[in-house]
């Protein structure tokens, strides 16, 4: 799959960055053609010449290197990836990318390439809880860029909490899933997965039994087609697939703001379980048994994110597809669904407990469309996500 693959590699100065001479070696494995870049920090942590010998490519450092220039200029140097990855991406670096800064050879490139950019952030713990990096990451995000990572775990510092560095193997599945050939590429494509959280008071929250199963196996389908995928989840049991764009939220109004935020898509599927209200009373303090009764929760309509889409007059995705989970009469309540909320698509299925299907690994869905209801077999909800994904694909071309 990466075979003949052209990646810009970006090292920046970070403790992450020995991992990028085992990055290097495992691409070269898979015959992918790696061109390193190593930043001046960088520099402090690997040195060119072992990324030049791991490669078998000249290491490019300076913006302002003649010889360099000569040779390919660093617009050429972008222009010709198929793929820029920056591992480890620093605060630093983070920081120029979403500013967009251009003041040495890592910054430029990353301002002039018009190709897909993976990040795979490193930083101390406090850095990555920074509001700053808060910030930039969802700027990178809502530019497009892929992010891989960090993972939660000990820091070379001393300290524990995310951001260390993705492990070499979750970076190439990364990889493989950004450089992923099929009918959906250049197709940016949105999906909501998992429950939203509603809460209570600051500990106590009101959920649903929605995994995010089905949505994920959705986001990873369409990604393995070549769609660039932001996925917009709850907090859900399953991790998100590899090669999207994860954007986190916990409630319904946070949700809709995700998705409103989100670049204008091709197309977009509401998988996520929404709660339907959320408390207007909710306390800012924990709710005590003080003996003064039992307390009474207020509760107003959560926006519904899959009308707001539907009904977008501007920008509007030329694809819509809504989820209808039901537990009785599922093809007409789904029927009347999708004109009540104004999809293009609802893929209905029965979530009555003896189903199974809802935090089950398996799915029985009908695909409600202008062409009617087209009932498919009990299948695995990777099955699903596929031959929905194809679908798209189909519908899309
Ligand atoms: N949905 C949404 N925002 C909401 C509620 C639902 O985007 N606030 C989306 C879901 O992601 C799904 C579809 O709408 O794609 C249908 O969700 P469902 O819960 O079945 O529908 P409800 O609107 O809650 O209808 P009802 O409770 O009457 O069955």
């Amino acid at each position: 799959m990466l075979a003949g693959k052209h990646i810009l590699l970006i090292v920046g100065g970070g403790i992450a960055a020995f991992k990028a001479l085992d990055l290097v070696r495992r691409l070269r494995e898979r015959e992918a053609q790696v061109t390193p870049v190593l930043t001046k920090a960088g520099v402090e942590f690997v040195t060119p010449l072992s990324l030049s010998a791991l490669s078998a490519a000249k290491v490019y450092q300076d913006l302002f290197n003649l010889t360099d220039e000569a040779e390919m200029g660093h617009i050429e140097l972008s222009r010709a990836a198929d793929l820029i990855v920056v591992a480890p991406a620093t605060a630093d670096l983070m920081a120029k990318m979403a500013g967009g800064l251009a003041n040495d050879l890592a910054s430029t490139l990353l301002l002039a390439t018009d190709k897909r950019v993976l990040i795979a952030p490193s930083m101390n713990v406090r850095m990555w809880d920074h509001p700053a990096t808060g910030r930039n990451l969802a700027t990178l995000k809502s530019d497009g860029v892929l992010v891989v990572g960090p993972n939660e775990g000990d820091m070379a510092c001393g300290e524990y909490g995310p951001g260390r560095m993705a492990e070499v193997p979750e970076i190439i599945d990364a990889i493989a899933s950004a450089l992923a050939d099929g009918p959906l590429k250049g197709r940016h494509i949105l999906v909501t997965s998992g429950p939203t959280h509603e809460p209570i008071d600051p500990v106590r929250y009101i959920a649903n039994r929605s995994s995010g199963a089905q949505g994920t196996a959705i986001a990873g389908a369409l990604a393995g087609l070549g769609a660039d995928v932001t996925f917009v989840t709850g907090p859900a049991d399953v991790p998100p697939p590899a090669g999207v764009n994860v954007v986190n939220v916990q409630t319904a109004r946070q949700m809709l703001e995700a998705v409103q935020a989100a670049r204008a898509a091709d197309a977009a599927v509401f998988a996520a379980a929404v709660a339907d209200w959320h408390v207007t009373n909710a306390g800012d303090s924990k709710i005590k048994k003080d003996g003064s009764g039992l307390p009474t929760l207020e509760f107003a309509e959560n926006p519904d994110i899959l009308a707001t889409v539907s009904e977008m007059k501007e920008g509007r995705p030329k694809l819509v597809v809504g989820f209808a989970a039901e537990t009785d009469d599922v093809i007409a309540h789904a029927t009347a669904k999708r004109v009540r909320k104004g999809c293009d698509w609802i893929v209905a299925n029965d979530v009555s407990p003896e189903t199974g299907i809802m935090g089950g690994s398996e799915n029985a869905v009908t695909l409600i469309s202008d062409a009617g209801a087209d009932s498919w077999p009990r299948m695995t909800k990777d099955q699903v996500a596929r031959q929905l994904a194809q679908r798209i694909a189909e519908a899309m071309t």
